[in-house]
């Protein structure tokens, strides 16, 4: 182990970017904590990795205290989908700010570094494009999206309140669309549903036109960017883009997805959601000035990683 191993908690550490993480830690010489209630996580996406003895898995809702010795915390617990945070949206908002209070409540025992898992969401449906930090956003406070958005916002706000009342060491990253293996096959997110759609034969479902655009930015340059951004002098807070410039239209990326999976499903048009942000594209000149960060996976080879993921998924179930 190196001599600079540490101990590091992440919550919503069996979902789909947390097991990524996991990953990535362990391989650096870390011990892991992973922390889950298993909502849209699953133990299948970290049981590769419970063999490590440095390895733990816990099962535990962020809703409730834990009182645990670490050094560094990413709190990335919160179900990520529309279709999963809108299920039990008062539980999403629980999540967001009962769950960020507990996790800076046991960074501060502990003196622990924390990172927060943000969203471009808190930019709700901007009228700046592309987004930078200093946006405050455009977010509507009463609609279905809002347990998610306002939820983040008020985790955010925390994090700085206890930056200024506490002087504690956070770091709070806003994450724009980010796919990969492991997603949900079945959440509805544009990457894993076009694909599953692609694989399975079915229609490509085209919300309105398709011509809303969304950056996809791939799950192990993401996680490069958390790992860097935790890694940053205390002085440094964010909050701090981190996503992938490449801005295509949902109907680009339908188009993309039917190519690399050789599909003949054919495209068809539903009506659009309430508050689906038209587009979608991150800032990140902060995130390459503060990290030296920029994702490096194009989308056609991160598309073409996650299809083989979830070909091996389909043919498994
Ligand atoms: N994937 C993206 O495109 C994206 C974009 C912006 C922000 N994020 C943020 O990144 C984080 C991870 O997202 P993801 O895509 O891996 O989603 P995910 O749903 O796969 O992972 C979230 C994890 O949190 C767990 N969880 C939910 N509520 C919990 C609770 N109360 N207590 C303990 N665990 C709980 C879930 O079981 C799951 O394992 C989330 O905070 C999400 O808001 C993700």
């Amino acid at each position: 182990m190196r001599s600079t191993a540490k101990r590091v908690l992440v919550t919503g550490g069996a979902g789909f970017v947390g097991s990524h993480l996991c990953e990535r830690l362990l391989a650096q010489g870390h011990e892991v904590l992973c922390v889950d209630n298993f909502f849209t996580g699953a133990r299948a996406n970290v049981a590769h990795l419970l063999g490590d003895p440095r390895f733990e898995l816990m099962r535990h809702d962020v809703t409730f205290p834990l009182y645990v010795e670490v050094d560094e915390i990413y709190n990335l617990a919160c179900p990520a989908s529309p279709v999963h945070y809108q299920f039990d949206p008062v539980q999403t908002t629980k999540t967001s700010v009962v769950g960020a209070i507990n996790m800076l409540g046991l960074a501060k025992r502990v003196k622990a570094k924390i990172l927060q898992a943000s969203t471009s969401e808190v930019y709700g449906d901007p009228d700046v494009h592309p987004q930078p930090e200093s946006y405050w956003g455009r977010v509507n406070p009463i609609g279905f999206r809002s347990c998610y958005d306002e939820g983040k916002r008020c985790a955010e706000t925390l994090f700085f309140d206890y930056r200024r009342q506490h002087d504690l060491g956070v770091k709070v990253v806003r994450i724009f669309n980010t796919y990969g293996p492991r997603m949900h096959p079945n959440d509805g997110r544009v990457v894993s549903n076009l694909i599953v759609q692609a694989l399975k034969g079915e229609p490509i479902t085209l919300y309105g036109e398709g011509t809303q655009t969304r950056s996809f930015c791939y799950v192990d340059d993401l996680v490069d960017g958390l790992i860097r951004m935790m890694e940053t002098p205390h002085a440094v807070t964010g909050p701090v883009n981190l996503g992938n410039p490449g801005e295509f239209t949902i109907a680009e990326l339908a188009a993309l997805v039917r190519e690399l999976t050789g599909s003949a499903s054919p495209i068809e048009h539903r009506p659009l959601p309430p508050d689906d942000p038209r587009q979608r594209r991150p800032d990140i000149a902060l995130a390459g000035e503060l990290l030296g960060w920029a994702p490096a996976i194009p989308l056609r080879e991160g598309l073409a990683r996650t299809i083989a993921y979830f070909e091996r998924a389909l043919q498994a179930a």
